[in-house]
């Protein structure tokens, strides 16, 4: 993939066609993503350069990702303990568990084994599952749920709004659901929160719920099968050292997660409330911002090219990968022990992997803003 070359903010277009500013250098876009004078609960704004709001769970006006300021800050407390560092570590020793669960279905699959089927998937449906407490029904429709929430608009607008409306009335219910019999889980906790907050529209912890069940597998899953399909290509000389130890292992899924995007659309956007200066250049009021997190992954000022395809060079600086500022990935944490144990006891259990396919017969996944292997057959 071409990610250009960063340089000063510049005038460019959305893929609708609608004017925006480009933002590229590091420092730009860790400014846009942070600074309080963009945001994105205008986006969509009458007023400013009208955007096409193609349906699916991104562009929902209650989603905690379109709320700014304390708005925005109400509806992250009611998660604030559940996901930092600390508490996710707690969870380690059921995660490994569960790779360990996926290896043996590995092992025990007659070869070659589809390890999108068998791995990449499975993982973390079951890691968001256990922890929002999620039943049989519910994994069973989460990618049909996905792949309508994360549309790149080639579906059908009534078939989106069809399964958006099928995702609400699920998050609903399991809200409800946790009221009335409170447990130990996720959402049992947004709920007990929420409550002792007060004034938080329900569609908000709707949304809320159903972006933790998407966005909580859909990335994981993406990042691992396009990490999976690199390493067993061009990278496979890192196969061996990924098996050496977790904290090597840990390195490696920092710098896969810098460098391979989720899918093609590689830009966040924002609006700007006023007149802003970013990179010594003037973004008038309103205009429309596009942040190329991709393309400041790869600014050589701070990401110096020696290191750039070694995989167990520390980041010389925090990724953009999880964006920055108040909408930095809540589950961040979350998805890089994932990655880690996931990448160390596979290479440990399985050191003689190998793709069972030529690289250019995979096929890829469409229909959705993010990009990765339908299936990928391997023998061990
Ligand atoms: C490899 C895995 C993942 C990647 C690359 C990723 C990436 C991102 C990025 C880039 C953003 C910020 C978008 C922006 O500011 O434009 C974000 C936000 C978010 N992510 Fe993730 N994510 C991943 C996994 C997860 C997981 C496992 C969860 C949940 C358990 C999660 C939940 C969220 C939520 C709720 C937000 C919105 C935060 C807010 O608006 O305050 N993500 N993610």
């Amino acid at each position: 993939m071409e990610f250009g070359t960063p340089g000063l903010p510049r005038p460019t277009e959305l893929t609708d066609g609608s004017p925006a500013w480009l933002v590229s250098r590091y420092p730009d876009v860790r400014q846009v993503l942070s600074d309080s004078r963009f945001g994105r609960a205008e986006l969509y704004a009458a007023d400013g350069p009208p955007l096409s709001r193609a349906p699916g769970l991104v562009n929902d006006p209650d989603l905690m990702f379109n709320q700014d300021g304390p708005g925005h800050l109400r509806l992250r407390r009611t998660m604030r303990r559940a996901f930092t560092p600390r508490a996710v570590a707690r969870w380690r020793p059921w995660i490994a568990s569960i790779v360990e669960q996926r290896l043996d279905s590995v092992s025990q699959g007659e070869q070659p084994v589809d390890i999108v089927a068998e791995f990449t998937l499975p993982l973390p449906v079951a890691v968001i599952s256990r922890l929002m407490g999620l039943d049989a029904s519910a994994r069973e429709r989460m990618r049909h749920w996905s792949e309508h929430a994360f549309t790149d608009g080639s579906r059908d607008g009534e078939e989106v709004g069809a399964a958006m409306a099928d995702f609400s009335a699920f998050g609903a219910e399991l809200l409800a659901a946790r009221r009335r019999e409170p447990g130990d889980d996720l959402v049992s906790g947004v709920v007990r929160a929420a409550d002792e907050e007060g004034g938080i529209p329900e569609a908000q912890l709707v949304s809320l719920v159903c972006g933790l069940v998407v966005g909580g597998h859909d990335s994981t899953m993406t990042m691992l099968g396009n990490a999976l399909l690199y390493l067993l290509t061009e990278g496979r000389e890192f196969w061996p050292r990924l098996a050496m130890g977790e904290e090597a292992a840990g390195v490696a899924a920092d710098r896969l997660l810098h460098r391979i995007p989720l899918g093609d659309d590689r830009g966040t956007t924002r609006r700007a409330y006023e007149a802003v200066e970013v990179g010594g250049v003037l973004i008038p009021p309103g205009a429309v911002v596009l942040a190329d997190c991709g393309m400041a992954n790869r600014d050589p000022d701070v990401f110096p090219a020696s290191t750039a395809d070694d995989l167990f060079a520390p980041l010389e600086a925090p990724t953009l990968s999880f964006g920055a500022g108040p909408h930095y990935c809540l589950g961040a944490w979350l998805a890089r022990l994932e990655l880690q144990l996931a990448l160390h006891r596979l290479a440990a259990g399985f050191p003689g992997l190998r793709l069972a396919q030529v690289p250019d017969s995979v096929e890829w996944r469409v229909g959705a803003t993010s990009r990765s292997p339908v299936r990928l057959l391997v023998t061990h």
